[in-house]
């Protein structure tokens, strides 16, 4: 039997947004600091692809060097399996840093030990120690005592600049902060909580969700509780191969298209509850479909003609859709958006999302776009500084749009021997 995810209560928001301490609240002069940082970045051979993540934490860095702390950052790459692999070293990161803050970066080569302690007690000041990658440690997902220990006894200060990690409950992300009194939210942690915060508890209507990507499965759990915060005349726009899913809930035969048949009922639970509050979701009216992932070649159908042939799959958007959508879009007072329109790394797929990226940026209300193959249609399509807030965390921005509170926003907020 299906199960069913609107069966579910619907996770309930906190009440107001966050007042995390601060980095002007902290005394760092002189003082080692351990800064989580999301790190987590693309590589190319021995290189890094997209420094992005690094860029977003470099005020945060930056102010903490000019007020006189001595930095120890560290971050997860990728997701070594809790032992050393020198695919996943920090060292092209290390470079990357080294460069943008034109300093010297020390690495260790290992998380914790005799070597990292002699290494972090002889950094001065201005001068910034990066751990290996923490995931080398089979301590760090499990979140061990004596691991959050070990971190923790190499520093007087902690801080979090690691949003896109947040969701984490790991060593790094909640218990080091746990173990410590003197701590903060780094600048970009209090800017992604600050804007994600806003669309949760400040919402603007009309609101626009534009969501996308592979598996309904996904975001149903972000759907249902963005839907319970909309009103009548808000809009969700539903694309990438999630829309499938929802096309088939509504009769069409999709070939070989990705979909969830297991969703259906789900699919069809949240068009029934959307329709009954006045709220509009937008779905695809035409497809652009290929043989195949690597299709050499598109071909456009109208979905109320049907016709998805069984060797075919849905790829993108069509042509209609992307000015439907751009329509809803003009007129949203807020908008958030996740997920890619269609198979955006082949280029005779791209079209969908970034439709959307432009029209997200021609917007003249507050948007907030989260997620990887989202933010690259940003970036590709020269849109980014037109765009009010661009989330560094995929699943730590869907998880605040739900409504939790991040376990590394509320490590924060804890203090040694008190339960809150
Ligand atoms: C991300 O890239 O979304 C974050 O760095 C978290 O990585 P993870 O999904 O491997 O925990």
């Amino acid at each position: 039997m299906p199960r069913s995810v609107l069966l579910l209560a619907m996770p309930s928001a906190p009440d107001s947004p966050l007042n995390l301490p601060t980095l002007d609240d902290l005394d760092v002069e002189n003082r080692r600091v351990f800064v989580r940082v999301d790190f987590n970045v693309p590589l190319k051979g021995s290189e890094v692809r997209d420094d992005s993540r690094i860029r977003a934490t470099l005020p945060t860095l930056q102010r903490l060097r000019d007020r006189g702390a001595r930095l120890i950052l560290a971050s997860h790459l990728g997701r070594p399996d809790g032992a050393p692999d020198p695919k996943y070293s920090m060292e092209p990161v290390g470079a990357r840093l080294a460069e943008l803050l034109n300093c010297e970066v020390r690495l260790p080569d290992e998380v914790v030990g005799d070597g990292v302690t002699k290494l972090v007690l002889d950094t001065r000041a201005q001068q910034i120690v990066l751990l290996e990658n923490l995931r080398w440690h089979p301590g760090e997902t499990k979140n061990d005592p004596a691991f959050a220990q070990a971190l923790a006894n190499l520093a007087e200060a902690y801080v979090n600049d690691a949003f896109g990690a947040s969701h984490r409950a790991h060593a790094s992300v909640v218990g080091v902060p746990r173990l410590m009194n003197a701590k903060a939210a780094g600048l970009l942690l209090a800017a992604e909580t600050q804007a994600l915060g806003r669309v949760v508890h400040s919402p603007a209507h009309p609101f626009v969700m534009i969501v996308g990507g592979a598996k309904v499965s996904d975001k149903l759990p972000v759907l249902i509780a963005t839907l319970g915060r909309l009103k009548d005349g808000d809009s969700i726009l539903i694309g990438g191969a999630m829309a499938t899913t929802f096309l088939a809930a509504r009769g069409l035969e999709v070939g070989a298209s990705l979909h969830e048949p297991d969703r259906l009922s789900d699919c069809r639970n949240l068009l029934t509850r959307a329709a009954g509050r006045g709220i509009h979701v937008l779905l695809p009216t035409d497809l652009r479909l290929g043989r195949g992932l690597k299709a050499p070649s598109a071909r456009i159908i109208r979905v109320a003609d049907g016709g998805i042939a069984n060797d075919e799959m849905a790829l993108d958007i069509g042509p209609d859709t992307e000015i439907r959508f751009a329509g809803a879009i003009r007129n949203a007072k807020m908008l958030f958006w996740n997920g890619p329109m269609g198979l955006f790394e082949n280029p005779l797929f791209a079209e969908g999302t970034l439709s959307v990226a432009r029209a997200v940026a021609d917007c003249a209300g507050y948007t907030v776009v989260g997620g990887g193959d989202s933010v690259a249609a940003i970036q590709d399509s020269g849109v980014a500084d037109r765009i009010n807030h661009i989330s560094t965390g995929g699943g730590a921005s869907l998880e605040m749009i739900e409504g939790k509170t991040l376990p590394g926003v509320e490590a924060l907020m804890t203090h040694p021997g008190r339960s809150s």
